[in-house]
């Protein structure tokens, strides 16, 4: 769903070098879930070697459109809705590859290829819920100082220090940045979350889905810095424990101030334990 956005984004964009506005377009999209950092930096490179950035195109015209994370050296596991657009006849298409290895998605790195993907049984794309997957690739990475392996937290978070690295945009204006951004961000309390969330919903988006704090795990920044379109399936880390707690799933487009939604990964322990097993 969210790459369908990006994509209408790009059209848009191509569009207005011919001096089509945009605000009715964009307008549109305010109003849809879907992660990107706004307001982090760039990181250093070798800066969170667990992730991956996931790419559909060829040598010519490539967009990112996800990320992931490294969890086996043939394993990434993304948002369940970063794969569902791109299932044709039960597989995947084959311009969906990815990069690993490198800060920066155009330039350096490993270019792999996917031959299996698993999306979680449950997953609901009308509330957003369960939204966890997972990419097989064709062949197991070497594991070096620029990527290494995501350890899984399954223990319950509350109130944490994190920070979230994703390939998003950067801007409202579909400004996608080549090199991974950062931002550090704490992790709500459930009742902190639901009541923010609430909140945001009356001014936003009076439809957006429930927040199920046994499955999802929130952040807030403040206004101006938070998720974006491309930032879904990214990897939110505990900076106490520097594993990861979440995946990046929604979010009220793009860092209006309220909380930013991801898949908490201790409420998929089983689920997450029986992939990994597979690989
Ligand atoms: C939250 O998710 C759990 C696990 O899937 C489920 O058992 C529970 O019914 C959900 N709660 C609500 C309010 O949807």
């Amino acid at each position: 769903m969210h790459f369908k956005i990006l994509i209408v984004i790009c059209v848009c964009v191509r569009f207005s070098a011919d001096g089509i506005p945009l605000e009715t377009s964009i307008e549109d999209l305010k109003n849809y879930f879907s992660p990107r950092v706004i307001g982090g930096e760039n990181t250093l490179e070798g800066y969170a070697p667990h992730m991956v950035a996931i790419l559909v195109g060829d040598e010519v015209i490539r967009l990112i459109l996800c990320g992931g994370s490294l969890v086996k050296p043939n394993l990434v596991m993304t948002a369940a809705h970063c794969l569902t657009d791109f299932q044709i006849a039960g597989g995947l298409t084959n311009l969906f590859h990815a990069v690993v290895g490198s800060n920066n998605w155009n330039t350096g790195g490993i270019r792999v290829d996917f031959q299996n993907y698993h999306i979680h049984p449950e997953w609901d794309p009308v509330l957003i819920k369960n939204d966890i997957g997972f990419l097989c690739l064709t062949k197991k990475v070497e594991l070096s100082k620029h990527l290494q392996l995501a350890v899984m937290n399954f223990d319950f978070v509350g109130e944490e220090a994190s920070s979230v690295t994703g390939w998003g945009w950067v801007a409202q204006w579909a400004l996608m940045p080549f090199h991974l951004q950062v931002l550090d961000v704490n992790t709500l309390s459930p009742e902190d979350c639901i009541e923010r969330v609430r909140e945001g919903s009356s001014i936003w988006w009076p439809n957006a889905p429930h927040v199920n704090s046994t499955i999802e795990i929130c952040t807030l920044h403040s206004t101006g810095r938070g998720l974006c379109f491309g930032d879904s399936g990214s990897a939110l880390m505990s900076k106490e424990t520097g594993t990861q707690i979440g995946i990046a799933s929604w979010a009220f487009t793009c860092a209006r101030g309220v909380p930013d939604m991801y898949a908490r990964i201790s409420g998929f322990k089983d689920y997450i334990q029986s992939i990994m097993e597979l690989y």
